[in-house]
């Protein structure tokens, strides 16, 4: 598939992968994407998952149509795109390698060389002349591994991204791309905002008319449309008014206050009302979600003097990745010392500018006439802000 007249694809579609990374679900598979420049000089960008040695040598081979590389560009050592870089090297034993100084490491440990012989370390504002295509790398530390480059091509316009502009999903597969481009942000480089922001700057200075990333489509039209929503996660701001609801329950009961929130909000008017239980959704899906929308709310039962497990580990993905400026609010259920709101409160303390809402909700054991009236409460005072 070609790019441009001398840029070609040559990656492969997984639909056998159970879990990416060990912990993703991907309903429509995965893509590794690898790419070809043919010039005067040859150079291939990245490899792909050890699963896909064969098919992707063979598309390497028919993109090369007889010719040899001659630089084999290593932008990521995440082995979902390094994993081949010792088959591609016992093939092609004269090409150059080229990488960052960091990536040369890893690839010794993962490896047991950094192919000393053939290496051209790079680093920011480096150079690479293919011929008519000129290569300036650009480093991209921690988007989303510490030795990541990406590669800008003046002569097509493209940019080499790597993970950036990444999704879920493999590309015989049609689906919305902010979706599975969304949830695979705030899954895999969700932490790295402030790196990303950085890139961006970077980027902001180059003319790009093409986004080739390591996984999902290659963009090719409205570029200010994926910039922007890149911009917004990577400053950690919501990207949508309305209000996400989280829970875990037990026997139904917190799930019924959570329900009669959720209509509550729906009556008000609320413009987005997102409802997760916690314990059955895709939990990536719902840190998306909280990452997606202005307003959370929590809720969850006491349990073994602490919080309910799934709220716990939806919390801590999120505290991990700089959940800020939002609104949070508390629902609790606890049959005779109810804590929750209490553990939730105190594991939120170091996130910046949360605005936690005066009304909350507590609920000993099921909803009353009072609970009822706080949920009523809590729906008012996150429909007003
Ligand atoms: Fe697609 Fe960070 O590897």
């Amino acid at each position: 598939m070609f790019i441009t007249n001398d840029i070609k694809y040559i990656g492969v579609n997984d639909h056998n992968i159970d879990l990416f990374e060990g912990q993703y679900i991907v309903p429509n598979g995965m893509a590794y994407n690898s790419y070809v420049i043919l010039d005067d000089k040859v150079a291939v960008l990245d490899s792909v998952d050890a699963n896909f040695t064969k098919e992707w040598m063979s598309n390497l081979k028919e993109a090369l149509n007889g010719r040899t590389p001659d630089y084999f560009i290593v932008q990521h050592m995440e082995p979902d795109h390094s994993a081949n870089i010792a088959n591609f090297m016992q093939e092609y034993a004269d090409v150059k390698i080229v990488a960052s100084a960091k990536a040369f490491v890893m690839m010794k440990q993962f490896f047991g060389t950094d192919y000393p012989e053939q290496k051209i370390v790079v680093g920011e504002g480096d150079k690479l002349s293919l011929g008519k295509h000129k290569l300036t790398f650009v480093t991209a530390p921690m988007v989303h591994w510490p030795e990541v480059i990406v590669t800008y091509d003046s002569t097509d316009k493209v940019l080499f991204s790597a993970d950036g502009f990444g999704k879920f999903g493999a590309l015989d597969v049609e689906e919305d791309w902010a979706c599975e481009a969304r949830r695979y942000y705030f899954g895999i480089v969700g932490k790295y905002g402030m790196p990303v922001q950085t890139l961006l700057k970077k980027a902001a200075a180059l003319d790009i008319q093409i986004i080739c990333p390591l996984h999902g489509p290659v963009l090719k039209e409205n570029l200010g449309y994926y910039l922007g929503l890149y911009n917004t996660w990577s400053s950690y701001q919501p990207e949508e008014e309305g209000v996400v609801i989280a829970y875990t329950s037990i026997y139904g009961n917190t799930k019924k206050a959570v329900l009669a929130l959720a209509d509550a909000l729906k009556a008000k008017g609320c413009p987005k009302v997102v409802v997760n239980d916690l314990a059955r959704c895709d939990m990536a899906e719902a840190v998306e979600d909280a990452f997606r929308y202005s307003k959370l709310v929590l809720a969850t039962t006491t349990y073994n003097g602490d919080i309910f497990p799934f709220m716990k580990e939806f919390i801590n993905h999120l505290t991990e990745r700089g959940y800020s400026n939002r609104t949070v609010a508390f629902m609790e259920n606890g049959s005779w010392a109810p804590m929750a709101a209490k553990v939730m409160g105190r594991m939120l303390a170091e996130s910046k500018n949360l605005t936690f809402t005066e009304n909350s909700v507590k609920i000993m054991s099921a909803l009353n006439e009072e609970s009822s009236a706080q949920v009523e409460a809590l729906a008012a005072e996150l429909c007003a802000e």
